[in-house]
């Protein structure tokens, strides 16, 4: 196909229809089929349905085929829909949420998660997922954290990058792959307070040494298309951000990507007051850079009255279009407009023996301990009172899951009942109020209480943010009440942000399981049990109060930093009423294994511009019990033209270590690695002082100090 010639072939108006996305029902196929944003009437006809280029959200093979069908019966050029939907964790074999996948801290896992995603949701002819999110977060009041990889920029520009390798795999010509969207471009995340939608407001240099930098990871690792973010950056939405779109995406990163707004962003350009109407939204899109609009018709309805009046030159219509076409042509949809959609395929592929054994991996590599005071792993001869929300519930799929049913799952209780455990008392209640005085006589007879507590599945999500991240329900009373009958207590947790914990903090033991999808409960099983041992660490940080946030560990240093030999002064950055520091760290996460860190060394102490630095440590298994340990390598920069963060993550590497063994991790280091970026995106280093931390956490670290030598960018200079 020569979509240069068939670009020419086209009208104006054909031309803009590629630029439009609609929802299956707008084929008038089944209403029911739309799951994202608001259903609603578009102001277009049926001659502009049928010219659309995309359609978002399917739900299996049968309806695609019956689209794209229709909509090819329809059309004169036989040019194909594109079908996009949203592929976040999983098809109908659900995978931990991304926050869960983002605490293995294994890249692997975010492969595997990403390609059995891409296998299964093929099936229904899905060509596109609007995946991996790269928002970085550090305000777990947002809902979206759940989608997200955490706070480091580093983590998550990996775990994305090998999201788009997994989903794109051999190439998005072939049958089983997906293309990716990365999204929200940019900065959503830090929309302020937490609040899903609100204003972003961060400056140049966060944006370029913080922000921007997984969207980047996941484009270098081949993602096709780039979606916009619903909140402005600069003042200018996202969605028609020339600096965005034009500056950073084309001109400073020279990506061709297709660029899609979110579900009705480019409308809501006039609610952030960036566009007196429709036309002069899509006037601002089409200049700024946006390719496809999402369920909003500002293009199909005014850019041919903008071309024909000469106030946008069909040139940058030509440019999104080819983008469009070039995308389908490299899909192999005008070979095979059906690619994938079959049938017999789904029956064949879908939530498959594989597939559930390879999510239960993820799972246990997902899930982190938090607190263990000699209480796991528990012993299958105790006896268990199994209480709280999520003790009888299969609702372990978590947001976006919309393919996967949660009736494929089992509940705790049903696990510990399979594996005959000795329950003495099983109940949902989510407080203390809900358990009937008569049922005390039943947990006094537990020698351990396991509280399965969490958030709704609802409390996290889109347009989910909460003010308070305590346990909802008064859930905390469970633990109280548990420590009055004088029972140790283990808390199993099931949410989609980190949750201000400070008042179970006393429990016993606590284990993090966030949403671990179709196998959370035989993962969270062989978790407690010890037949398998807990490696996740945390990529986001839990506050001690809501008042604390945002608390992130790579913050910078300020000029009045509190530090141990400081603590009487009283004019610091610190909280009258509260530690700095959060409840629990970036990178924290136990073992039932205890791994001895020694002999941090380099291969040399000052280096320049060209040098590899090679940083090797022995990291040594003390204990009995195998386990995975997640070696995370910090630096500082002490001294640069703009303040840099106290510590920032570079590498990491999660190795498996026998019961007494040692292994030597090593890591690289180039300029890159330590270089950091200014206002216009331009990439910096000054000679001076390093410190390289390398250690189990964020917080417990060896340290070695090296020097860059000979360099000296004039930064005022460089920036102009
Ligand atoms: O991909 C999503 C996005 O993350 C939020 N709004 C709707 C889009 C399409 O479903």
């Amino acid at each position: 196909m020569n979509v240069d010639n068939l670009l020419k072939q086209l009208s104006t108006k054909e031309k803009i229809g590629q630029l439009l996305q609609l929802a299956p029902f707008h084929f008038n196929v089944d209403l029911k089929s739309e799951v994202a944003g608001r259903v609603r009437s578009l102001n277009i006809d049926t001659e502009g349905i049928f010219l659309s280029g995309s359609v978002l959200g399917i739900r299996n093979a049968e309806e695609m085929l019956d689209i794209q069908k229709k909509y090819l019966d329809n059309s004169k050029h036989q040019i194909p829909l594109i079908i996009m939907a949203d592929i976040i964790h999983g098809y109908e074999t659900i995978f931990p949420v991304p926050i869960a996948l983002a605490s293995s801290f294994n890249p692997r896992m975010a492969f595997e998660t990403a390609r059995i995603s891409a296998i299964e949701a093929s099936t229904a002819g899905i060509h596109v997922t609007f995946s991996p999110m790269a928002d970085l977060s550090r305000d777990p009041r947002w809902g979206r954290v759940v989608e997200s990889f955490g706070e480091d920029p580093y983590l998550a520009g990996v775990l994305a990058a090998n999201m788009v390798k997994g989903y794109q795999n051999d190439g998005i010509e072939k049958v089983g792959n997906l293309a990716a969207c990365v999204k929200h471009f940019a900065a959503y995340g830090a929309s302020e307070a937490g609040r899903d939608y609100n204003t972003v407001d961060v400056s140049r240099t966060a944006l370029h040494n913080t922000y921007l930098k997984s969207y980047k990871k996941a484009l270098d690792a081949g993602a096709r298309m780039v979606m916009t973010a619903f909140n402005v950056l600069d003042g200018v939405p996202a969605t028609i951000n020339q600096y965005l779109l034009r500056t950073v995406l084309r001109d400073l990163w020279k990506s061709d990507v297709v660029t899609i707004s979110d579900y009705d962003s480019l409308k809501q350009v006039l609610d952030h007051g960036c566009a007196e109407n429709e036309k002069d939204a899509a006037y601002r899109a089409i200049q700024a850079g946006l390719d496809i609009e999402m369920a909003s018709v500002c293009y199909v309805n005014y850019l041919e009255k903008l071309i024909e009046e000469g106030i946008v030159d069909i040139q940058k219509l030509d440019e999104a279009v080819l983008r469009v076409l070039n995308l389908k042509k490299d899909l192999g949809l005008f070979d095979n407009p059906y690619k994938g959609a079959s049938v017999v395929r789904e029956k064949e592929l879908l939530r498959s023996k594989k597939h559930f054994e390879i999510s239960k991996k993820i799972a246990l590599e997902s899930a982190v301990l938090l607190k263990n005071e000699k209480v796991l792993p528990l012993n299958k001869k105790q006896k268990i009172a199994l209480i709280g929300p999520y003790a009888r519930s299969k609702s372990t799929n978590g947001p976006w899951s919309w393919h996967g049913n949660i009736e494929h799952n089992k509940s705790l209780e049903e696990v510990f009942v399979n594996h005959k455990i000795n329950l003495v008392y099983t109940s949902e209640a989510e407080s203390i109020n809900q358990i009937e005085h008569s049922d005390y006589d039943q947990i006094l007879k537990a020698d351990m209480v396991v509280l399965a507590l969490g958030e709704n599945t609802r409390l996290s999500g889109e347009a989910r943010s909460r003010s308070d991240i305590k346990l909802p329900n008064q859930q905390e009373t469970l633990v109280k009440m548990s420590h009055t009958l004088n029972k140790k207590v283990v808390v199993i947790l099931f949410n989609g942000r980190p949750l201000d914990l400070t008042n179970i903090i006393e429990s016993d033991a606590i284990l993090e399981s966030w949403f671990l999808g179709s196998c959370a409960a035989d993962a969270i099983f062989d978790l407690i049990y010890g037949i398998a041992n807990p490696s996740g660490k945390l990529p986001m940080s839990f506050p001690r109060s809501v008042g604390q946030i945002p608390v992130y560990y790579n913050h910078l240093n300020t000029g009045r930093p509190l530090l141990e030999t400081n603590k009487n002064n009283e004019f610091l950055s610190r909280y009258l009423d509260i530690e700095n520091t959060p409840l629990f760290n970036f990178g924290y996460g136990l073992s039932y294994s205890s791994f001895i860190y020694s002999n941090l060394r380099i291969s040399q102490l000052e280096f320049d511009v060209d040098t590899q630095l090679r940083v090797s440590i022995d990291v040594t298994n003390e204990s009995q019990i195998p386990g995975y340990e997640v070696v995370q390598l910090y630096i500082r920069d002490h001294t640069a033209q703009i303040s840099r963060p106290v510590k920032e993550l570079k590498k990491f590497e999660k190795v498996w270590l026998g019961s007494k063994d040692t292994k030597t991790v090593e890591f690289s280091l180039d300029i890159h690695d330590l270089s950091y970026y200014d206002a216009y995106g331009n990439e910096i280093y000054d000679s001076g002082k390093f410190t390289i931390m390398v250690g189990s956490n964020s917080q417990e670290t060896m340290k070695i100090d090296i020097w860059l030598k000979g360099v000296k960018h004039d930064y005022q200079k460089q920036s102009s």
